[in-house]
């Protein structure tokens, strides 16, 4: 089927999980649109010709005021047809918005102008995002500088980036292959250049994918005076560290462990252990769940929220962490439970 506008969505691939619900609630919005523009429009012409005076003189036309029932009731309609309308939008958004727990995670890194990808056995992507067939993926995003929004048309799915905080966007990819993936933010010069490509391949062959190193490790730690230098284990079977390995690295060279323990103990601030996924009590009475972004602002803004029963001590870490760096950091107190 090739009929101009439509064409764009009926000729792409149902790529995902959410490409289905989005076409079927695109499609009626489409059909539904077009039966009523041309119910008015038709109406109007029969009533031209039906009311036109030219040919009809005896026609006298009343004097009308109105009629509050049928008005109502026309309003009732469309009140109506909104709201089932809306309600639609709603099921398909919230099933955008639930991430099933087990999702698999990678890091998302805009940046002018191109896509890091980072997985957590420490594999660093540029401009190509790999994901296994049929499972759920969670991307976590956000941007080195300006607003981006990842969009994979095939998906159906599009998600604004943003500096400083963290976007997630999840989908199960249901076809193999090779699919773009845009900006659909405009974000400067190179914004139209700023593509990369989704695989998605079997999951064995992701697990395979996975064993093999695609990156250089990352920046090695340097720690500070009086810290011992982290010493990188034997090689394993996975030469690059992993996200969370690299996390940990930063967590001692960064200084964390002299406040924050990684198995439970009270110190000068919270543990860190179970922290990730918990509740957490603020001084002022609210309770915070331990996301992504509450762990980011407590680093980099670390006196915006205190927990109940702490001083504010902490220092910024502000400018101190890259993107990178603070995605490791992040994994790395997940992974304590
Ligand atoms: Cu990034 Cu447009």
């Amino acid at each position: 089927m090739n009929l101009g506008l439509l064409a764009f969505t009926w000729n792409l691939p149902e790529a995902s999980n959410m490409a289905a619900p989005v076409d079927r609630l695109f499609n009626f919005l489409v059909v539904f649109s077009t039966i009523c523009f041309l119910g008015i429009v038709l109406g109007k012409i029969y009533f031209i010709f039906k009311y036109w005076r030219k040919y009809r003189p005896e026609h006298v036309t009343p004097y009308i005021t109105g009629h509050t029932k049928m008005e109502a009731g026309v309003a009732f309609v469309l009140f109506v047809i909104v709201m089932v309308i809306f309600y639609w939008g709603w099921i398909d958004y919230k099933k955008m918005r639930d991430v099933p727990s087990d999702a698999y995670e990678i890091n998302v890194i805009a940046k002018q102008w191109l896509w890091e990808f980072q997985y957590a056995n420490g594999n660093l992507l540029t401009n190509e995002l790999v994901v296994p067939l049929g499972k759920p993926v969670n991307l976590i995003m956000t941007s080195r500088d300006v607003l981006h929004s990842l969009y994979i048309p095939d998906f159906r799915v599009k998600q604004d980036v943003l500096p400083n905080a963290y976007t997630t966007l999840w989908f199960v990819p249901l076809l193999p292959g090779e699919f773009p993936l845009y900006c659909a933010e405009y974000c400067g010069t190179a914004h139209s250049k700023m593509l990369a490509t989704v695989k998605v391949i079997e999951p064995e062959a992701f697990e395979q994918w996975e064993m093999e190193p695609q990156a250089a490790a990352p920046a090695p730690v340097t720690a500070p005076p009086g810290v011992p230098a982290v010493v990188p284990a034997a090689e394993a079977a996975v030469p690059v560290k992993t996200l969370a390995e690299t996390g940990k690295d930063l967590f001692l060279a960064k200084g964390c462990t002299a406040c924050h323990s990684v198995d439970g103990r009270a110190g000068i601030g919270p543990t860190v252990f179970n922290l990730f996924g918990a509740t957490v009590e603020l001084q002022d009475g609210t309770t915070v769940p331990a996301d992504e972004n509450y762990l980011r602002t407590s680093i980099t803004d670390p006196r915006a929220r205190i927990v109940k029963g702490y001083q504010p001590l902490m220092p910024t870490f502000k400018g101190q962490l890259t993107d990178e760096e603070m995605n490791a950091l992040i994994a790395y107190i997940k992974s304590l439970k």
